[in-house]
């Protein structure tokens, strides 16, 4: 089976809907299924899956490609890997197109590290089930008695239990014949620089797995269970299957919850999650012991726009709140905040106070924006209008702009043109203090990039860019191949022809970091705009200024084929004048 077949096959065998829906609310509409973005902050459902043809599409920030495009992406994984990963969960096996004949031993060589280092999870979560059934687990199982966690949640959480052993599980790992170092990077094992003798990182612990949205344990938290002089948790550190801030806990056996509440509940602890969801709270997650990120929101936001945040009434609590919530609404989420009373956690709260008073909380907890203003007039009452004007600045939806300035002028009791005004010389300010004076060489990069985000975003409209000369002008390698490739073998056969870097080009190209302009027209003006400037300003200066400026990148024959290309476009583009 060659590549080609290979391909054909994980497509006829994996439905596309069934795949998204691991990773965000997928609801049909007429003959598509449409959901929020995972790729982009919105606050509308504009990504689309078109089930008979395989592809996913969104409508506002472009990304879209078949089943391993999304299963790449959102994992963030290379094409090749995804493929592979795929290909595993689905019983399929790659071995004929990865290389003929090979025996068995190279073929596991050749699999990635990361797979390997998810089977060591998996072998090592089973390991950590098996003791707390056994024997040594008795210690584990009474301290589970005591915190009143339900068999259920132990079977649902996969909890388990690491016992007092230093070589417990790296005798399970070795025996599967795990590479050891493979373990040590995968932070299950430790390495002592005496005996260089592998021993288990988590001993005497209570363990809870953290599962990635496909259902993989990626990293584990463990908790000690008696009096011990020792961190509270540690967790797996950031490996190639796990980077800290980029999951939470929880979400896998969630996410069904938070679609189908239509909220998630975010809270700090594990334990909180487990006792959020053992009191019915099935949409409930936890951070993972840091502040919330970027990468937590974005996963959140394929099942859901509105967060419940729970957080410490005290000081501390209520400052990390306010940042929290600034991010979900500057990327334009809702929240509601919950404070716990002094000295509780939700998880406290429920088992003194039952649920009742849970929801005695959410049902006063203040809407995130409105939270924002109480606890800024409260800790910084000067620093309203100041944190005003830096909030709408952060907005990542223009859209939202009118509205939040509406509400907040009126909350801080300001007239909006005075917010407006505001904004716009702190943007003007923090453009001119970031963007100062770009080196000729990131001069280059930038345009082919901005040329190539349009080119890959509308490849139909490849003919209006060349008219533009856009093509004449890229320079870099990397932009030119991309470029030739579209052209040669068109928007989606050429996916299959990319080199590493190149798809790497590629992807950046997409970015969900680019603006989510909504109409190919209005981008298409921006970049004509861009180039105008460009040439006119490549016009005013000499070739020879022009040479000197480019030398500096020490490229020379870059230099030649620069001017080369720069010549020929402004005679093409004079003559069509
Ligand atoms: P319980 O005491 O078991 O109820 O846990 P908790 O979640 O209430 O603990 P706490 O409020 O002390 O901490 C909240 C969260 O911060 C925990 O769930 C962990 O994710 C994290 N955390 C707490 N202590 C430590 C620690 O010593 N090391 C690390 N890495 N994280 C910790
Ligand atoms: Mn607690």
């Amino acid at each position: 089976m060659d590549r080609k077949d290979a391909i054909r096959t994980l497509k006829e065998r994996i439905n596309i809907v069934d795949l998204v829906r691991r990773y965000v609310d997928l609801k049909r509409n007429g003959p598509r299924w449409m959901a929020p973005c995972p790729f982009h902050q919105e606050t509308k459902p504009s990504f689309s899956v078109d089930e008979d043809k395989g592809m996913f599409y969104c409508f506002g920030c472009q990304a879209s490609g078949d089943i391993f495009d999304f299963y790449a992406r959102i994992n963030g994984l290379e094409f090749k890997e995804a493929m592979e990963q795929l290909a595993a969960e689905n019983g399929i096996s790659l071995t004929a197109w990865q290389g003929g004949g090979r025996n068995a031993a190279q073929v596991q060589q050749a699999k990635s590290a990361r797979q390997q280092m998810l089977r060591m999870y998996e072998l090592a979560a089973s390991h950590f089930s098996q003791n707390l059934l056994e024997a040594q687990g008795e210690e584990c199982r009474h301290y589970i008695t005591k915190r009143g966690l339900a068999p259920e949640i132990i079977e649902r959480f996969g909890i388990g239990w690491a016992q007092r052993e230093w070589r417990a599980l790296a005798g399970v790992l070795h025996r599967a014949g795990c590479n050891t170092s493979m373990a040590v990077e995968a932070g299950l094992l430790g390495k002592s620089e005496k005996s260089n003798q592998p021993y288990d990182r988590f001993r005497g612990r209570m363990i809870f797995p953290i599962k990635s949205l496909s259902n993989q344990i990626i990293a584990f938290g463990g908790r000690i269970i008696a009096d011990e002089d020792e961190a509270k948790y540690i967790n797996s550190a950031d490996s190639p299957i796990y980077k800290k801030g980029d999951h939470l806990y929880g979400l896998a056996q969630a996410r069904r919850g938070i679609a189908a509440r239509g909220k998630a509940l975010l809270t700090e602890g594990y334990m909180d999650v487990l006792t959020l969801h053992q009191y019915g709270y099935d949409n409930a997650v936890g951070v993972l012991g840091t502040a919330l990120t970027p990468e937590q929101i974005k996963r959140l936001s394929g099942f859901t726009s509105l967060l419940v945040l729970l957080f410490d009434g005290d000081r501390a609590g209520r400052k990390a709140a306010l940042r929290s919530s600034e991010m979900l609404l500057t990327r334009g989420l809702g929240c509601k905040v919950v404070l716990m009373p002094d000295g509780e956690d939700i998880d406290s709260l429920l088992r003194t106070q039952g649920a009742a008073a849970f929801e005695a909380l959410q049902q006063k907890a203040p809407e995130g924006l409105q939270f924002c203003v109480d606890v800024l007039k409260e800790l910084a009452p000067k620093e309203g209008v100041e944190w005003a004007r830096n909030f709408l600045g952060k907005l990542e939806i223009p859209e939202l702009f009118s509205p939040y300035a509406t509400r907040l002028a009126q909350y801080l009791g300001l007239s909006e043109e005075v917010l407006r005004q505001g904004v716009a010389e702190l943007k003007e300010r923090t453009k001119n203090s970031t963007g100062a004076k770009p080196s000729a060489k990131a001069r280059v990069n930038l345009r082919d990039r901005e040329i190539m985000m349009y080119a890959v975003r509308y490849p139909q409209r490849l003919e209006d860019l060349r008219r533009m000369g856009a093509d004449m002008v890229l320079t870099s390698g990397v932009a030119r191949t991309l470029w030739e490739k579209i052209e040669e073998f068109g928007p989606e056969e050429v996916l299959y022809h990319l080199d590493e870097r190149e798809k790497n080009f590629w992807h950046k190209c997409r970015a969900a970091t680019a603006p989510p302009l909504d109409s190919g027209e209005k981008e298409l003006g921006a970049l004509m705009h861009y180039l105008d400037n460009f040439y006119s300003e490549a016009q005013k200066s000499s070739l020879s200024a022009a040479l000197r400026e480019n030398a500096r990148t020490g490229d020379f024959t870059a230099d030649l084929e620069y001017l080369r290309v720069l010549q020929k476009t402004l005679e093409r583009r004079d003559g069509q004048s």
